[in-house]
């Protein structure tokens, strides 16, 4: 149900947002893996959710050396999901239901089957094939020395060796990732014609907007030089670099040739709020996905100040925040909210890590409200609201991750929040394939995930999905929620509470029951009150009189 509120033109600067990863949904085929036919056959689903768009993972052509984030053909659909015809079917079929779809472009790196890579391997040094990429000679004796010692967001070197026809080592490529993406070089203007074509390629297909992996990484010094200790803003080597900016003003400006609003959303991990900010303005990306706010502990300061520093750099620009509790690439909240460390780094990911699911599912239900009532889109990843938690006893011979592999062993990968969703049933794959599937799931499921199934959970008024959809549906119909002001409230050591016009939010982080300020009536809580008061490690949103506007 859309906001009736809210211009159309301005869907995106309060939307709720799904994302999907298709692998993982719904398989329709019955191989074991999510599909085109299976995401479409639950559209409505994600309808009675009330979403308002989806982001869908990549579904190209890809090897899947990442999950798909290591393209072949960004203009076909890897066999495996399905059709480029059912890509515009589900494209069509969800805005028929009022939802929209953003595809993701990774315009960084391509996959080392991609064309432009075989054609430069198979291409002389110095060639035009080799100027899109990043190819090098070694230093030291006979090359044999890589020409920087970037190291890779996955771990381990950026740079791999090639070899010549006649066997004899030859150049170095750079790949920021997996030697399996080659990264482009974005100073090449065929990279930067092709990338606009594939975004034109997207949009007259009915995609309302572009996820653009790898945001910040794109552009790279030419001279590689190595990372310095302490690098200025802009001085990375090959991290938020000034000249990315132009690339998105050529990528706004196609985005914006369209009568209707298409978006740019960018996934930028910067630390620095000000130069996160810079992606945001008016004609560049629309926004960005905020993983400050994800990644900060559950503690009312740290959570305070990060909401407080991102909407002062937000406002700075004009653009919507936007709020995320998780996608495919971290711990799962419910997991996550139920440690010591309850903040999210890669580089802090161990297996055996003590949890506490009920701890971290409570707190998970809080998170949710507390993001759901900021100002700008929110995000949920498929399966936070199941409340699903990270699958931390895969076998390790079913593990697929490079994370995981790159790091040694010691990082156990991402692969345990990719999972495929459990939809019915007592038992794998719970609906997630068909009763004929000749597959297993290609990650194994719990055998406990009988409780949190979309079929149970819709039985059960106190489950995770009731509360989602009650939140998204309770925000649809509250013209203060969604884009808008903020004014804090109050806050103390454990307790945060803002107003969003006639609605406060209220979250206690800490351990005792706390009075709630005046209100009418309870609109929603992530747990029932007790006596009237608001428990440890719950949100309530409540019907206020309005702010006196003097
Ligand atoms: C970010 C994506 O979310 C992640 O899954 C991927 O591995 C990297 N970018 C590289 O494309």
């Amino acid at each position: 149900m859309p906001q009736q509120h809210r211009p159309d033109a301005l869907w995106w600067r309060d939307a709720v947002i799904y994302q999907v990863y298709p692998r993982s949904f719904a398989d329709g085929d019955g191989d074991g893996t999510g599909d085109l036919t299976g995401l479409r056959a639950r559209l409505p689903y994600l309808a009675g959710l009330g979403v308002d768009a989806l982001w869908v993972t990549p579904w190209y052509a890809s090897p899947m050396a990442d999950g798909g984030y290591d393209v072949a053909d960004y203009r076909r659909i890897d066999p495996a999901f399905g059709t480029l015809e059912q890509a515009e079917q589900v494209i069509a079929d969800a805005r028929a239901l009022g939802i929209r779809t953003i595809v993701d472009v990774v315009p960084n790196h391509v996959s080392d089957q991609h064309a432009w890579f075989r054609a430069a391997l198979a291409a002389a040094p110095g060639s035009p094939e080799r100027a899109r990429f990043w190819f090098h000679p070694g230093t030291g004796p006979n090359g044999d020395t890589m020409p920087t010692h970037w190291r890779s967001d996955f771990a381990g070197s950026t740079w791999t060796r090639t070899t010549e026809p006649d066997g004899t080592p030859g150049e170095w490529y750079l790949h920021l990732f997996t030697p399996q993406q080659p990264d482009l070089n974005w100073s090449n203007p065929d990279v930067v014609a092709e990338h606009l074509d594939i975004l034109r390629f997207w949009f007259d297909r009915g995609a309302a907007g572009i996820r653009i992996d790898s945001a910040a990484l794109l552009v790279k010094d030419p001279a590689l030089p190595e990372v310095p200790l302490n690098p200025g803003p802009g001085a990375h080597p090959h991290v938020d670099r000034d000249e990315l900016h132009d690339i998105y003003r050529g990528w706004r400006a196609v985005a914006d040739s369209y009568p209707d609003t298409r978006v740019l959303v960018g996934e930028v991990w910067l630390a620095d709020p000000e130069r996160f900010a810079r992606f945001l303005r008016p004609d560049e990306m629309h926004t960005a996905f905020n993983f400050d706010f994800m990644a900060r502990p559950w503690q009312a300061a740290a959570l305070r100040e990060s909401i407080d520093s991102t909407l002062a750099a937000h406002a700075s620009v004009g653009a919507p925040p936007t709020w995320v509790l998780s996608n495919h690439d971290v711990t799962r909240p419910v997991t996550r909210y139920g440690r010591a460390d309850t903040g999210f780094s890669f580089a802090a990911k161990r297996f055996g890590t003590p949890t506490d699911l009920d701890l971290g599912r409570r707190r998970a239900r809080a998170a949710a409200l507390l993001a759901a009532a900021l100002p700008g889109p929110w995000y949920v990843y498929q399966g936070e609201e199941l409340g699903l938690p990270e699958v931390e006893d895969l076998p390790p011979e079913v593990l697929q991750d490079p994370m995981h592999f790159r790091s040694g062993g010691a990082d156990p990968g991402r692969d345990g929040c990719r999972v495929p969703l459990p939809w019915s049933g007592t038992a794998a794959p719970y609906g997630f394939s068909p009763p004929d599937a000749t597959h297993e799931p290609w990650l194994p499921q719990p055998a406990d995930w009988g409780a949190l199934t979309v079929e149970a959970e819709e039985a059960d008024p106190r489950s995770m999905l009731h509360l989602y959809r009650e939140a998204i549906r309770v925000r649809h119909g509250e013209p203060s929620l969604g884009d808008g002001p903020l004014s804090w409230l109050w806050s103390s050591p454990d307790v945060l509470a803002f107003a969003r016009g006639d609605v406060t939010c209220v979250v206690n982080l800490g351990a005792a029951a706390v009075e709630l300020p005046p209100h009418t009536h309870v609109l929603l809580s992530s747990e029932p009150l007790e006596s009237g008061r608001l428990p440890r490690d719950t949100a309530a949103w409540l019907r206020t009189a309005p702010p006196v506007v003097v």
